[in-house]
């Protein structure tokens, strides 16, 4: 039997796309450790996060071109994800490679149930998770998650409760709804610099940040002090609601924080009883794609009903994700976490960072 050679097993490899990235495995070196023993191939397939959508079908593919190769009996492949990072590795928060703003302009659409749910939902592939809650005006995450725990200190800076496996820190720890509301100018500045860089969070995937409601000095601020990698925006659908959403996707532009995508949240009234959804919002967008101006549009990356269990659940501090994991709702959030997750590992391999050093493992 003739020896197979690592040349035969990378050509082979070769023929698998990241459908994404637009290129192929081995280009995008995604094969670690390969091991030819006989018969026996071996190797890590090194993804770009362990969130892929894609992970399932890219091993299959791997394993079903590697098995037409003459003299092989046995493939196996172990999934595993390195985040490269879209950041600058000196900014606020050197070890966290993802930073995704949740953001409208508009409140009480659903920011924060969806910030919650997103991070729930990456976490589950496996990532790790931060949740930072900047909400000055109505911090509302620690209700949300249930989190009881009030941040440690330790050398100076504040280490988070964990819930649900994630860090959390929450402006709410640091001062009550009404305090928080009259900070102003320098102060405000003083306070939300110390509340990003005083906390110790770990090496993370992804911190997700729910922003306060607006377009202004606060949001701006705070999207340039913690190094955004990127923004999702959430809206009710209907067109006036939308007027908000362009104000923040413009006020995104202008700070260079790419907006990634918008959940249309409460799309429809999902009926608790029999299932059935009714459109609530009339809404133009027929084709997924909301245009701003002629040079920014964004995507509708998924639609979430205006369902009771959602709100209850946020009211008992377990989100929906965790609390109905087999829902449609559920489902969606899942679906979100894969798109955001890949459009943010595209961001990070086109601005080509050096893939940061911290291994994942999943
Ligand atoms: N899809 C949904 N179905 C049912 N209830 C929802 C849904 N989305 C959000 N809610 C509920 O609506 C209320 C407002 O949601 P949430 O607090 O997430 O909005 P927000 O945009 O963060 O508000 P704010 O601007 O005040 O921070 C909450 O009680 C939440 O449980
Ligand atoms: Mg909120």
């Amino acid at each position: 039997m003739a020896n197979i050679k690592e040349e035969q097993v990378l050509d082979a490899l070769r023929n698998v796309m990241d459908p994404d990235l637009g290129k192929d495995i081995v280009t995008l070196g995604f094969i670690e450790d390969l091991k030819i023993d006989g018969g026996n191939v071996k190797f890590r397939l090194v993804l770009t996060t362990p969130a892929c959508p894609m992970k399932n079908k890219m091993k299959s593919e791997a394993e079903d071109n590697v098995k037409k190769i003459d003299g092989v009996k046995d493939v196996e492949i172990t999934l595993d994800a390195r985040t490269p990072s879209s950041r600058e590795p000196e900014e606020a928060f050197p070890d966290i490679k993802h930073v995704l703003l949740v953001a409208s302009g508009k409140g009480g659409v659903g920011k924060s149930t969806v910030a919650v749910n997103l991070a729930v939902a990456l976490k589950e592939t496996g990532s790790k998770v931060g949740i930072l809650d900047a909400d000055i005006y109505g911090p509302s995450v620690p209700a949300m998650l249930g989190v009881r725990a009030q941040p440690k200190v330790e050398n100076k800076k504040m280490v988070p409760p964990v819930v649900f496996g994630m860090p959390v820190m929450s402006i709410g720890f640091l001062a009550d709804d009404d305090q928080a509301l009259i900070w102003r100018g320098p102060i405000l500045h003083q306070v939300l610099t110390q509340f990003v860089q005083d906390v110790t969070w770990g090496c993370l995937d992804y911190l997700i940040i729910d922003l306060p409601p607006g377009t202004g000095d606060v949001q701006i601020s705070l999207a340039q002090l913690v190094r955004a990698s990127a923004a999702l925006l959430v809206s009710t659908p209907q067109d006036m609601a939308f007027r908000d959403v362009k104000r923040a996707a413009v006020m995104f532009q202008s700070v260079d924080v790419p907006v990634i995508g918008l959940v249309e949240n409460m799309a429809a009234f999902k009926c608790p009883h029999c299932g059935e959804e009714t459109v609530v919002f009339p809404s133009t967008n027929k084709d997924g794609i909301r245009h701003i101006t002629d040079d920014i549009w964004v995507e509708t990356l998924v639609g979430v009903p205006l369902e009771p269990a959602i709100a209850e659940s946020s009211e008992q501090g377990v989100p929906m994700v965790l609390a109905h994991p087999d829902s449609s709702t559920a489902k969606s959030f899942t679906e979100l976490a894969g798109k955001v997750a890949q459009k943010l590992s595209i961001l990070a391999v086109k601005s080509e960072q050096p893939v940061a050093s911290g291994k994942t493992d999943q």
